[in-house]
């Protein structure tokens, strides 16, 4: 069995794994990521697209930028449709002149993958991290299976980067971490297309069908999402079916019609909202999605992720610096207090653009929301704040 000893080993490269371990070694905190799929994988996994004003700044600050701000959708406003109509929010003359990049996650994966072989740091892929030890000693470590053997790996301390479905947060006694949950009656199936976007601007529009989204990716690709219900399958909705209903609920009186294109990914997402308290177990720390999940109507994952990342980066740099671990001891408490703003934001979004099935009062409340969001500058500014930058404080 191979032996390797660091001071942060790393589970998971996503974009949250991937940027501590940037942070780190641009420090010089010595760190290796273990990744259980293959770089071709995480490279092509298409995810996220919006990132908020200060998480780019943190992109940019990082030196992994450069990409993002030269082919990045540098976007000002959102629509709101309904009832045939589209409402535009000014985000950035709401929210102080910031604005919001529309730039893929698997982008951001792409330029924090070639910095990290850049400065020749330590990255395997297909190496699953199969279990942890001695969380609560100053020895913590990991046992790695790669196609070439094991690997037991120690370290000073362990970040948990590996997503909900991961090893880490599971390493933490269920007596000692207390399980936030809720699951929403929605799933969104995605798609990307090869079709010229119908706007500069995304469109999150409620119809009485369902919820649909318009972003995109560049001048020729869109990315487009519509709310099913959870228990839809791919197979009942050929690609048609998917045009004609993306059609049907994001039609106005002024524009009809959206353009086709042939669709070159697909999938299908269910929506909760997850929160674990706290994000520490002795000398392991959690950090995005393992941590926390929100739906997707907030566009947070990703920005919480990174937002996470860029805090723990600071209290290692601390601890080795200085020998101050006050920064590890408050990780946990200065994440939830950012996470349940997400979460409030993300469940606030997502309820105001997804009618219900069932609840014909619950849609007359809908109504009134995104009415009180067109109409009242004070509604529309918080929610402009809070969609350009609240993962920034
Ligand atoms: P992940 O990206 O999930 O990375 C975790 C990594 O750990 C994976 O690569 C996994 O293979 C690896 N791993 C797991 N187990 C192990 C193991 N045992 N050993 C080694 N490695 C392991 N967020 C936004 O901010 N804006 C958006 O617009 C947005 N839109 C979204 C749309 C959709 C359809 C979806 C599904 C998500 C969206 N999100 C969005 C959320 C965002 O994609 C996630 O929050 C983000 O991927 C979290 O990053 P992460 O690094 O924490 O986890
Ligand atoms: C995208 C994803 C989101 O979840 C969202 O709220 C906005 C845009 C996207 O993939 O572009």
């Amino acid at each position: 069995m191979l032996e390797v000893r660091t001071q942060v080993a790393i589970i998971g490269a996503g974009p949250a794994g991937l940027l501590l371990g940037h942070l780190l070694s641009r420090e010089g905190i010595d760190n290796v990521i273990f990744e259980h799929r293959s770089r071709e994988y995480v490279e092509h996994r298409v995810r996220a697209g919006v990132i908020e004003y200060g998480i780019a700044e943190l992109l940019s600050d990082a030196g992994v930028g450069e990409r993002m701000r030269r082919d990045g959708l540098v976007h000002h406003g959102i629509e709101l449709r309904f009832d045939r109509a589209s409402h535009r929010v000014a985000l950035s003359e709401l929210a102080g002149g910031k604005s919001i990049t529309v730039y893929g996650q698997q982008e951001v994966v792409k330029d924090l993958v070639a910095a990290r072989l850049e400065l020749g740091a330590p990255l395997y892929f297909e190496a699953e991290v199969t279990s942890l030890d001695g969380l609560t000693t100053d020895r913590p470590s990991l046992e790695v299976a790669t196609s070439e053997g094991s690997m037991r790996v120690t370290s000073d301390f362990v970040a948990g980067c590996d997503g909900t479905f991961g090893v880490a947060n599971r390493a933490i006694p269920e007596n000692l971490v207390r399980r936030y949950e809720r699951t929403y009656p929605f799933s969104w199936l995605g798609i990307i297309a090869q079709a010229p976007p119908a706007t500069e601007e995304l469109i999150y529009c409620r119809h009485e069908n369902g919820f649909a989204l318009y972003s995109m990716r560049s001048p020729e690709i869109s990315r487009l999402y519509l709310g099913v219900r959870p228990e839809e399958t791919l197979d009942e909705w050929p690609d048609e079916r998917i045009w004609e209903e993306l059609s049907l609920r994001l039609a106005t009186d002024a524009v009809p019609e959206i353009g086709r294109g042939p669709i070159l990914e697909r999938g299908i997402s269910a929506l909760r909202s997850i929160v674990l308290e706290p994000m520490r177990y002795g000398r392991l720390f959690l950090a995005g999605d393992s941590a926390h999940i929100v739906p997707p109507t907030g566009a947070k994952g990703m920005n919480l992720a990174l937002a996470d990342v860029r805090a723990l980066s600071r209290a290692f740099l601390a601890r080795y610096q200085r020998g101050d671990e006050a920064l590890l001891d408050v990780y946990s408490d200065t994440c939830l207090e950012r996470v349940w703003r997400a979460e409030e934001f993300s469940t606030f979004m997502t309820q105001m653009l997804h009618p219900s099935y069932t609840d014909e009062f619950e849609n007359g409340v809908q109504m009134a929301r995104l009415r009180q969001v067109v109409t009242s500058e004070a509604a529309a500014t918080v929610l402009a704040r809070n969609y350009v930058n609240l993962c920034s404080v």
